[in-house]
């Protein structure tokens, strides 16, 4: 085995591809039953609809290179994200824009004079002197949108009043003064054609690759763990890193999420796949409808059944899946103490969302792996 890569979601299999295409024996290890990491799906047996085990996963990206290496694994729909909100039993479209400015404010506003309301409104803080995210929202969009569409869905997600969290969680809210709706601005955007689990499969399916799954790195009582293998020969860790030094320097915070899944006896639950619920009186944060990532599998999916799954959002014990970093001022000082002791690792190196404490779209996941295999492995004598 000439490379050990510990985690197989996007950012270790990218590594893995690469180091096996340039002829190096590559061992990949995962704590789960399966690989992928989070982007892994599965068809619900009742119903063959294709769930996201780990949440709803959307794949766009700018980047050419990436864009480029992805579709030799798969090709992709041309699905493109919207999403709507729920509020006070009103549904109206996000992110905010014009459409969702005139249907609140039952108006025909030009996007002028759209921009002068929310200006005024704005008014109130100013964003550089805002004391905590409340302020800073409503200096940012003024206090009835924020009001309406922010401060519960927030609350929400962190389980604490925006007036109790730091004004940093939020840089810009944007607003978009037309009525595109579109989610993401990226040039490409689209899922995987026959799906997460064939693409993934697709990039482990080579001779130089070994996939050992049910394996954690820090199981002693498994050949390839910790103490076993450091120093003896090249690693990728893609795992949590404060977990990889015993959280010597303290457990890094993360929030977690709880998925509530139902088939629901209708054919069309929502008409649209994400419905978000703003308000306090509704504890979940939104509800993603499956089949409708897949309207040209729609001969294929049931008529009369549909997948549904209700996200709840909280904060992250030691027991959770660790899903988005907290990233309070005492969690970045850990991980820059983190990034001190990694420095000192022999022959390991850090990477992916868990081994550098950052929130990674798929798309920065395998292009920071390809720029990690390009600059600090590809080299490397056994290639
Ligand atoms: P990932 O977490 O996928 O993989 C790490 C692997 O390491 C896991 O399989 C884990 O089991 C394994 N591991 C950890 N510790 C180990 C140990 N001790 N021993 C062995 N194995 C170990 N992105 C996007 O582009 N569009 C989207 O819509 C979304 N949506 C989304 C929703 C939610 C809820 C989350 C949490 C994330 C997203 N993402 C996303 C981000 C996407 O999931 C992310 O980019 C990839 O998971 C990153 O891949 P990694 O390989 O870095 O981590």
């Amino acid at each position: 085995m000439d490379l050990l890569i510990v985690g197989s979601g996007f950012f270790g299999l990218t590594i893995a591809e690469r180091a096996a295409s340039a002829g190096r024996k590559v061992t990949v290890i995962d704590r789960r039953t399966h690989i992928g990491g989070n982007a892994y799906s599965e068809n619900e047996p009742e119903t063959g609809i294709e769930v996201h085990r780990y949440g709803a996963h959307l794949f766009h990206t700018s980047n050419p290179a990436v864009w480029q290496y992805v579709n030799r694994f798969t090709t992709f729909t041309d699905y493109v994200h919207r999403v709507y909100t729920n509020h006070k039993g009103v549904v109206y479209p996000l992110p905010i824009n014009l459409g969702t400015i005139n249907q609140f404010f039952a108006a025909a506003y030009s996007p002028e004079q759209a921009r002068a309301l929310i200006q005024a409104q704005a008014g109130e803080f100013d964003a550089k002197d805002a004391a905590n995210l409340e302020e800073k929202g409503i200096a940012l969009i003024g206090r009835p949108l924020y009001e309406a569409f922010i401060r519960d869905y927030t609350a929400k997600q962190w389980q604490t009043d925006p007036k109790n969290l730091p004004a940093e969680v939020i840089s810009r809210l944007p607003v978009r003064y037309t009525y595109d709706n579109r989610y993401f601005n990226d040039t490409w955007e689209g899922l995987p054609t026959d799906g997460y689990t064939a693409w993934i499969e697709r990039m482990a399916d080579h001779p130089n690759i070994d996939v050992k799954l049910d394996t954690d790195f820090f199981d002693e009582t498994q050949p390839l763990h910790k103490t076993a293998t450091v120093g003896q020969l090249p690693i990728v860790y893609t795992g949590p890193i404060d977990r990889y030094f015993d959280d010597a320097e303290g457990a890094l915070s993360w929030r977690t999420l709880d998925f509530e899944e139902e088939v629901v006896p209708v054919g069309d639950f929502q008409g649209t796949p994400v419905m978000n619920y703003a308000d306090a009186d509704v504890p979940y944060t939104r509800i993603h409808e499956f089949r409708h990532f897949h309207p040209e599998r729609a001969d294929r999916y049931p008529s009369d059944k549909s997948v549904i799954m209700r996200e709840y959002s909280r904060f992250a014990t030691r027991e959770d899946e660790p899903y988005y970093p907290v990233n309070t001022a005492e969690d970045r000082a850990g991980l820059l103490a983190y990034r001190e002791l990694a420095k000192g690792e022999r022959d390991v190196l850090f990477g992916g969302r868990l081994g550098t404490y950052q929130y990674l779209d798929m798309h920065m996941a395998i292009g920071s792996a390809l720029s990690m295999w390009n600059n600090q492995l590809a080299d490397q004598t056994g290639s």
